[in-house]
């Protein structure tokens, strides 16, 4: 099983003046590409802590991580800013939508450095929304849309560039129950596609859709992954090293 994405011993601390504040204490944790993990915490865990170390929004206080053959705590920021936008798609539980953007417009948006010509991007942000269930809502703004059709927007959006994960923080957090159940539903296909995905949540229920859980408690991982993740990290080293 190759690693997408390792982390070994990650920690993070704040420091209120000088007292240290633990939020994630010796987190270790491999991915394989294809998974899709759900992170299971109650409120105040750490859980986007550790979402934003994985998207490399945020850097650890001490530990390694490796993304897709990359040690990312040795970029600089400018580095990190380029491997977030190549490899992750985030979505988040308020889907942060831009109001003055169509559908389209919110989906296009992430390929406008990418190279494509406008016809490109326009053709293959319309083949995403088309695969979220929303062909027919190309031009609707997003005051338009239900909270769930705006969630497929932005999930859409996180796509478009083909990352290598999908990144959810509590994305059914503002969604009703009927609702929430049918973006899971979506995210189960999208996985069934090819697409790896690490879904951030407090809700068993939503965690169950998942191939695989781990729990954060107190910034701490208590279930799964560590004695994998050691093993891989070597191998990861040796494999992928840039
Ligand atoms: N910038 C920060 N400065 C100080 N403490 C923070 C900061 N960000 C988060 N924390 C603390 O870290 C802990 C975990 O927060 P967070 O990762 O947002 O948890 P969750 O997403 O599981 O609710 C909380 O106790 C929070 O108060
Ligand atoms: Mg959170």
């Amino acid at each position: 099983m190759a690693a997408l994405l390792l982390l070994q011993d990650i920690c993070k601390s704040y420091y209120l003046g000088e007292e240290e504040q633990p939020v994630l204490r010796n987190i270790n944790l491999t991915v394989a590409a294809g998974e899709f993990l759900a992170v299971l915490g109650p409120s105040g865990s750490g859980k986007t802590t550790l979402m934003n170390i994985i998207g490399c929004l945020d850097v650890p206080t001490c530990g390694h991580y490796v993304l897709d053959g990359i040690s990312v705590d040795t970029l600089n920021e400018k580095e990190m800013a380029k491997v977030r936008n190549r490899k992750i798609g985030f979505v988040f539980q308020n889907f942060q939508l831009l109001p003055r953007l169509t559908a389209l417009g919110n989906v296009e948006l992430p390929l406008v450095y990418s190279g494509l010509k406008t016809v490109e991007r326009r053709a293959r942000a319309t083949a995403v929304l088309e695969q979220v269930g929303l062909g027919e809502k190309l031009r609707s703004y997003p005051n338009q849309l239900s909270g769930g059709q705006q969630q497929r927007v932005a999930i859409a959006r996180a796509m478009v560039t083909n990352p290598a994960i999908i990144l959810a923080d509590e994305p059914t957090g503002a969604l009703d129950q009927t609702t929430g159940q049918q973006i899971m539903e979506l995210f189960g296909e999208l996985n069934q596609a090819g697409s790896t995905i690490i879904m951030i949540t407090h809700n068993r229920e939503v965690a169950k859709v998942a191939g695989r859980t781990v729990r954060i408690l107190d910034g701490e991982l208590i279930e799964g992954g560590e004695a994998r993740a050691r093993r891989n990290y070597r191998y990861v080293r040796r494999q992928y090293r840039p």
